[in-house]
């Protein structure tokens, strides 16, 4: 696990860019794990950027969005397949069809789930997933208590994270319990994780990820067991963690071919 600590949103959204549009070079048709929420925007709005000024290709990209509310209507302003369109998909020229997410709206729910884990292993599984991090150390949908190898499947959602979410809705009571998420077990199978988390509402839940022991207790601990992963994080996020300068220095000393 790297950590990456930077003066503030802009500049993780420049270095996520930065590892996306390299592998986009390298690997046209890449598989992106797309994360909803505020912390990736910096990240789409830098790619969008990047595509309308210098050109950044995504027409062979393919996208599998992380998770899903449950019982939304299809097109509904919040479902995260919209929110992805809308914030991320529309402003570059990757192929509506090969943007997918968890069906939130199907009858059989463990016949989606199944479905959606097979429809990434036929994608040839994600390159590149991009991640934040809730207050209770939730990654994707996956609340404290999830089996630290579990597949996408639906899950209830804690209350904290609902009046999180109440934000992007009218109030709490429109705020669905359940969603369909990619599991803990899928998110470990990315070849290369990028969270990013940034504020001082996110220093414990950061502390606790990278430097807590791995427990179902909080959920993003597992990235712990991850062969490749890159947390980007504020100076605000990365204020408890204890090895904080240790973090700088290897940074700041990491030879310039090994990349991200
Ligand atoms: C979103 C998701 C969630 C969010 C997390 C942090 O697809 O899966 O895990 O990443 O709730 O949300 P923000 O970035 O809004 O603080």
């Amino acid at each position: 696990m790297e950590v990456v600590i930077l003066p503030g949103s802009r500049q993780i959204g420049a270095l996520a860019a930065d590892a996306i549009e390299l592998l986009l070079q390298r690997k046209p048709n890449a598989v992106l794990g797309l994360a909803t929420g505020t912390s990736p925007l910096t990240i789409y709005e830098e790619l969008a950027r990047r595509h309308e000024e210098h050109g950044v290709d995504f027409s062979e990209a393919r996208g599998f969005v992380l998770d899903e509310y449950v019982g939304l209507e299809p097109g509904h302003p919040q479902s995260y397949r919209e929110v992805i369109r809308r914030e991320f998909t529309d402003r570059v020229n990757i192929k509506p069809e090969n943007v997918h997410a968890p069906d939130g709206s199907a009858a059989d729910i463990p016949a989606a789930c199944q479905a959606y884990e097979e429809a990434i292993s036929e994608a040839g599984g994600v390159d590149l997933q991009i991640l934040g991090v809730g207050t209770d150390g939730h990654i994707g949908f996956n609340e404290p208590g999830s089996s630290l190898s579990s597949r996408t499947r639906i899950k209830t959602l804690i209350e904290q994270t609902r009046k999180d979410n109440a934000r992007f809705f009218g109030s709490i009571s429109e705020v669905p319990h359940h969603v369909l998420t990619q599991g803990l077990g899928t998110i470990l199978e990315a070849k290369h994780v990028i969270l990013v988390a940034t504020g001082a509402q996110k220093a414990q839940t950061v502390r606790d990820f990278v430097e807590g022991p791995v427990a179902a207790i909080c959920a993003a601990s597992v990235l712990q067991m991850h062969p490749h992963t890159t947390i980007l994080i504020d100076e605000a996020a990365a204020s408890s963690l204890k090895l904080a300068d240790y973090y700088r220095h290897a940074y700041d000393n990491k030879p310039q071919w090994q990349g991200l």
